[in-house]
Protein backbone atom coordinates (compact mmCIF):
# COMPACT_ATOMS: atom_id res chain seq x y z
CA UNK A 1 0.00 0.00 0.00
CA UNK A 2 2.39 2.59 0.91
CA UNK A 3 5.89 2.56 -0.41
CA UNK A 4 8.96 4.81 0.91
CA UNK A 5 12.04 4.65 -1.34
CA UNK A 6 16.25 6.28 -0.03
CA UNK A 7 13.68 9.31 1.30
CA UNK A 8 15.43 12.28 2.62
CA UNK A 9 13.99 15.54 4.29
CA UNK A 10 15.20 18.59 5.63
CA UNK A 11 13.90 22.31 6.76
CA UNK A 12 16.70 25.07 5.98
CA UNK A 13 19.31 22.56 5.21
CA UNK A 14 18.44 20.84 8.64
CA UNK A 15 18.07 16.62 8.38
CA UNK A 16 14.87 15.85 9.12
CA UNK A 17 14.68 12.44 8.13
CA UNK A 18 17.34 10.61 6.92
CA UNK A 19 17.21 7.83 4.14
CA UNK A 20 13.89 6.49 4.98
CA UNK A 21 13.21 3.28 3.40
CA UNK A 22 9.48 1.06 4.48
CA UNK A 23 6.94 -0.58 2.79
CA UNK A 24 3.63 -1.36 4.82
CA UNK A 25 0.77 -3.31 3.59
CA UNK A 26 -3.13 -3.15 3.61
CA UNK A 27 -4.41 -3.46 7.24
CA UNK A 28 -0.89 -3.40 8.98
CA UNK A 29 -0.87 -1.78 12.54
CA UNK A 30 1.89 0.00 12.63
CA UNK A 31 3.75 1.90 15.48
CA UNK A 32 5.83 4.79 14.72
CA UNK A 33 8.04 5.22 17.96
CA UNK A 34 10.60 7.94 18.73
CA UNK A 35 11.89 11.02 21.09
CA UNK A 36 10.66 14.06 20.73
CA UNK A 37 12.05 15.93 17.62
CA UNK A 38 13.23 12.98 15.26
CA UNK A 39 11.33 13.32 12.67
CA UNK A 40 7.66 11.70 13.34
CA UNK A 41 5.14 14.23 12.56
CA UNK A 42 7.26 14.79 9.48
CA UNK A 43 7.59 11.55 8.00
CA UNK A 44 3.33 11.65 8.66
CA UNK A 45 2.58 14.11 6.59
CA UNK A 46 5.19 12.82 3.72
CA UNK A 47 2.82 10.01 3.57
CA UNK A 48 -0.39 12.70 3.81
CA UNK A 49 1.21 14.45 0.59
CA UNK A 50 1.13 17.28 2.45
CA UNK A 51 4.53 18.08 2.18
CA UNK A 52 7.16 16.04 -0.51
CA UNK A 53 10.60 14.36 0.14
CA UNK A 54 13.96 16.17 -0.79
CA UNK A 55 15.00 12.74 -2.72
CA UNK A 56 13.71 9.35 -2.95
CA UNK A 57 10.23 8.57 -3.35
CA UNK A 58 6.94 8.18 -1.72
CA UNK A 59 4.64 5.91 -3.58
CA UNK A 60 0.70 5.06 -2.67
CA UNK A 61 -0.58 2.02 -4.27
CA UNK A 62 1.77 2.22 -6.77
CA UNK A 63 1.57 6.00 -8.05
CA UNK A 64 4.05 8.28 -6.91
CA UNK A 65 2.59 11.25 -4.52
CA UNK A 66 4.80 14.20 -5.41
CA UNK A 67 3.86 17.84 -6.32
CA UNK A 68 3.22 16.96 -10.05
CA UNK A 69 0.83 14.10 -9.09
CA UNK A 70 -1.52 16.46 -6.93
CA UNK A 71 -1.50 19.24 -10.09
CA UNK A 72 -4.38 16.97 -11.18
CA UNK A 73 -7.53 17.84 -9.15
CA UNK A 74 -8.50 14.77 -9.84
CA UNK A 75 -5.83 12.97 -8.80
CA UNK A 76 -5.79 14.71 -5.30
CA UNK A 77 -9.44 14.16 -5.18
CA UNK A 78 -8.66 10.46 -4.94
CA UNK A 79 -6.00 10.82 -2.54
CA UNK A 80 -7.44 12.63 -0.06
CA UNK A 81 -10.09 10.66 -0.10
CA UNK A 82 -8.42 7.43 0.76
CA UNK A 83 -5.57 8.86 3.18
CA UNK A 84 -6.35 10.93 6.10
CA UNK A 85 -4.56 12.15 9.14
CA UNK A 86 -5.10 13.11 12.65
CA UNK A 87 -2.84 15.97 13.65
CA UNK A 88 -1.10 15.82 16.56
CA UNK A 89 -3.44 18.93 18.26
CA UNK A 90 -6.85 18.79 17.63
CA UNK A 91 -7.39 22.29 17.74
CA UNK A 92 -6.61 22.69 13.97
CA UNK A 93 -8.40 20.29 12.19
CA UNK A 94 -11.68 21.87 13.57
CA UNK A 95 -13.52 24.72 12.74
CA UNK A 96 -16.99 23.91 12.04
CA UNK A 97 -19.92 25.62 13.38
CA UNK A 98 -21.15 22.56 15.39
CA UNK A 99 -20.31 18.88 16.47
CA UNK A 100 -22.57 17.42 13.80
CA UNK A 101 -20.73 19.76 10.69
CA UNK A 102 -17.70 18.65 11.59
CA UNK A 103 -18.12 15.02 11.47
CA UNK A 104 -20.46 16.15 8.22
CA UNK A 105 -17.61 18.18 6.71
CA UNK A 106 -15.40 15.53 4.42
CA UNK A 107 -18.49 13.37 3.35
CA UNK A 108 -20.14 16.95 1.81
CA UNK A 109 -17.13 18.07 0.36
CA UNK A 110 -17.49 14.03 -1.55
CA UNK A 111 -21.11 15.36 -2.26
CA UNK A 112 -22.63 12.31 -0.59
CA UNK A 113 -26.54 12.93 -0.11
CA UNK A 114 -27.62 13.88 3.37
CA UNK A 115 -29.37 10.86 3.95
CA UNK A 116 -26.06 8.91 3.86
CA UNK A 117 -24.60 11.30 5.35
CA UNK A 118 -27.14 11.68 7.96
CA UNK A 119 -26.88 8.12 9.11
CA UNK A 120 -22.89 7.86 8.91
CA UNK A 121 -22.97 11.38 11.56
CA UNK A 122 -25.23 10.08 14.27
CA UNK A 123 -23.64 6.46 13.88
CA UNK A 124 -19.95 7.97 14.44
CA UNK A 125 -20.90 10.21 17.24
CA UNK A 126 -22.55 7.51 19.24
CA UNK A 127 -19.52 5.43 19.13
CA UNK A 128 -17.32 7.87 20.03
CA UNK A 129 -19.99 9.34 22.88
CA UNK A 130 -20.70 12.52 21.46
CA UNK A 131 -24.12 12.36 20.56
CA UNK A 132 -24.69 14.74 23.54
CA UNK A 133 -22.80 17.66 21.77
CA UNK A 134 -24.18 17.28 18.79
CA UNK A 135 -25.23 20.93 17.92
CA UNK A 136 -22.66 22.20 20.25
CA UNK A 137 -19.75 24.04 18.81
CA UNK A 138 -16.23 22.59 19.04
CA UNK A 139 -14.14 24.47 20.70
CA UNK A 140 -16.58 24.08 23.77
CA UNK A 141 -15.60 20.24 24.15
CA UNK A 142 -12.67 19.02 26.43
CA UNK A 143 -9.42 18.19 24.87
CA UNK A 144 -9.76 14.75 25.09
CA UNK A 145 -14.07 15.42 23.33
CA UNK A 146 -11.91 17.07 20.76
CA UNK A 147 -9.45 14.72 19.85
CA UNK A 148 -12.20 11.87 19.65
CA UNK A 149 -14.11 14.22 17.36
CA UNK A 150 -11.28 15.14 15.11
CA UNK A 151 -10.98 11.37 14.80
CA UNK A 152 -14.93 10.57 14.27
CA UNK A 153 -14.55 13.29 11.37
CA UNK A 154 -11.48 11.75 9.75
CA UNK A 155 -13.29 8.27 9.80
CA UNK A 156 -16.26 9.11 8.37
CA UNK A 157 -15.27 9.42 4.83
CA UNK A 158 -14.08 5.43 5.48
CA UNK A 159 -10.74 5.83 4.92
CA UNK A 160 -8.27 3.33 3.80
CA UNK A 161 -5.03 4.62 5.35
CA UNK A 162 -5.37 6.18 8.58
CA UNK A 163 -1.70 8.46 10.07
CA UNK A 164 -2.71 9.16 13.76
CA UNK A 165 0.22 11.60 15.12
CA UNK A 166 0.44 11.18 19.01
CA UNK A 167 -3.27 10.23 19.27
CA UNK A 168 -3.58 9.08 22.84
CA UNK A 169 -1.79 12.43 24.50
CA UNK A 170 -4.76 13.95 24.91
CA UNK A 171 -7.35 11.13 26.13
CA UNK A 172 -7.56 10.21 29.52
CA UNK A 173 -6.72 6.30 30.18
CA UNK A 174 -10.44 5.33 29.66
CA UNK A 175 -10.64 7.00 26.40
CA UNK A 176 -7.44 5.78 25.21
CA UNK A 177 -8.87 2.20 25.39
CA UNK A 178 -12.23 2.80 23.70
CA UNK A 179 -10.05 4.54 21.11
CA UNK A 180 -7.66 1.77 20.56
CA UNK A 181 -10.56 -1.01 20.10
CA UNK A 182 -12.35 1.16 17.58
CA UNK A 183 -9.52 1.25 15.49
CA UNK A 184 -8.77 -2.51 15.67
CA UNK A 185 -12.34 -3.17 14.89
CA UNK A 186 -11.98 -0.78 11.70
CA UNK A 187 -10.87 -2.70 8.20
CA UNK A 188 -8.32 -0.09 7.79
CA UNK A 189 -4.35 0.66 7.58
CA UNK A 190 -2.86 2.64 10.56
CA UNK A 191 0.28 3.94 11.34
CA UNK A 192 0.19 5.83 14.35
CA UNK A 193 3.41 7.77 16.23
CA UNK A 194 4.57 7.79 19.52
CA UNK A 195 7.36 8.70 22.31
CA UNK A 196 5.68 6.67 24.96
CA UNK A 197 7.32 3.04 24.89
CA UNK A 198 5.18 1.64 26.90
CA UNK A 199 2.00 2.55 25.00
CA UNK A 200 3.59 0.88 21.86
CA UNK A 201 2.52 -2.63 22.33
CA UNK A 202 -1.33 -1.34 22.47
CA UNK A 203 -1.18 0.46 18.89
CA UNK A 204 0.16 -1.78 16.67
CA UNK A 205 2.38 -5.20 15.92
CA UNK A 206 4.87 -3.69 14.06
CA UNK A 207 7.16 -0.52 15.58
CA UNK A 208 9.40 1.27 13.50
CA UNK A 209 12.04 2.93 15.46
CA UNK A 210 13.54 6.45 14.81
CA UNK A 211 16.48 7.70 15.86
CA UNK A 212 17.57 10.94 16.86
CA UNK A 213 19.73 11.14 13.77
CA UNK A 214 16.72 10.58 12.41
CA UNK A 215 17.11 7.10 10.83
CA UNK A 216 15.53 3.64 11.18
CA UNK A 217 16.94 2.16 14.34
CA UNK A 218 14.30 -0.78 14.20
CA UNK A 219 11.72 -1.81 12.12
CA UNK A 220 9.93 -5.03 13.18
CA UNK A 221 7.85 -6.99 16.42
CA UNK A 222 7.69 -5.00 19.15
CA UNK A 223 8.40 -7.40 21.22
CA UNK A 224 12.11 -8.25 19.92
CA UNK A 225 12.26 -4.38 20.40
CA UNK A 226 11.45 -4.67 24.21
CA UNK A 227 13.99 -6.95 24.91
CA UNK A 228 16.67 -5.09 23.26
CA UNK A 229 17.81 -2.54 25.97
CA UNK A 230 20.57 -1.13 24.05
CA UNK A 231 18.63 -0.34 21.09
CA UNK A 232 16.10 1.39 23.64
CA UNK A 233 18.79 3.48 24.67
CA UNK A 234 20.53 4.24 21.87
CA UNK A 235 16.71 6.09 20.70
CA UNK A 236 16.94 7.60 24.46
CA UNK A 237 13.17 5.85 25.05
CA UNK A 238 14.79 4.68 28.40
CA UNK A 239 17.83 5.64 30.16
CA UNK A 240 19.77 4.95 33.31
CA UNK A 241 19.95 6.26 36.39
CA UNK A 242 22.30 6.23 39.53
CA UNK A 243 21.19 6.95 42.95
CA UNK A 244 23.66 6.94 45.58
CA UNK A 245 21.03 5.25 48.51
CA UNK A 246 22.82 3.90 51.34
CA UNK A 247 26.21 4.23 49.76
CA UNK A 248 24.79 1.31 47.66
CA UNK A 249 25.19 2.40 44.01
CA UNK A 250 22.28 1.05 41.93
CA UNK A 251 21.30 1.30 38.25
CA UNK A 252 18.28 1.23 37.22
CA UNK A 253 15.86 1.19 33.84
CA UNK A 254 12.79 3.27 33.78
CA UNK A 255 10.64 3.42 30.62
CA UNK A 256 8.61 6.59 30.27
N1 LIG B 1 7.88 23.66 9.65
C1 LIG B 1 9.08 23.45 10.19
N2 LIG B 1 10.10 24.28 9.96
C2 LIG B 1 11.33 24.07 10.49
N3 LIG B 1 11.63 23.03 11.29
C3 LIG B 1 10.65 22.16 11.56
C4 LIG B 1 9.32 22.32 11.03
N4 LIG B 1 8.56 21.27 11.47
C5 LIG B 1 9.36 20.53 12.24
N5 LIG B 1 10.61 21.05 12.30
C6 LIG B 1 11.76 20.46 13.03
O1 LIG B 1 11.94 19.16 12.56
C7 LIG B 1 12.34 18.29 13.63
C8 LIG B 1 11.46 17.07 13.62
O2 LIG B 1 10.16 17.47 13.92
P1 LIG B 1 8.93 16.49 13.97
O3 LIG B 1 8.78 15.77 12.69
O4 LIG B 1 7.79 17.33 14.43
O5 LIG B 1 9.40 15.46 15.10
P2 LIG B 1 8.52 14.58 16.10
O6 LIG B 1 7.13 14.54 15.57
O7 LIG B 1 9.18 13.24 16.11
O8 LIG B 1 8.61 15.24 17.44
C9 LIG B 1 12.28 19.12 14.89
O9 LIG B 1 13.59 19.50 15.21
C10 LIG B 1 11.45 20.31 14.51
O10 LIG B 1 11.85 21.45 15.22
MG1 LIG C 1 5.41 15.14 16.39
Amino acid sequence: MVEIKNLSFGYNGKTILRNINLKISERERVVLLGVNGCGKSTLLKIMNGLIFAESGEFFFRGLLINSDYFKNPENRRSFRSSVVMLFQSPDVMLFNPTVYDEVAFGMRQMKKDEKEIKERVEELLNTFGLTKYRESPPFELSGGEKQKLALAAILAIRPNLVLLDEPMANLDPKSQGEVIDLLYELDITTVISTHNLSMAPELGERTILLSESHEILYDGEINSLLNNEELLIKANLVHRHRHRHKEIDHTHYHKH
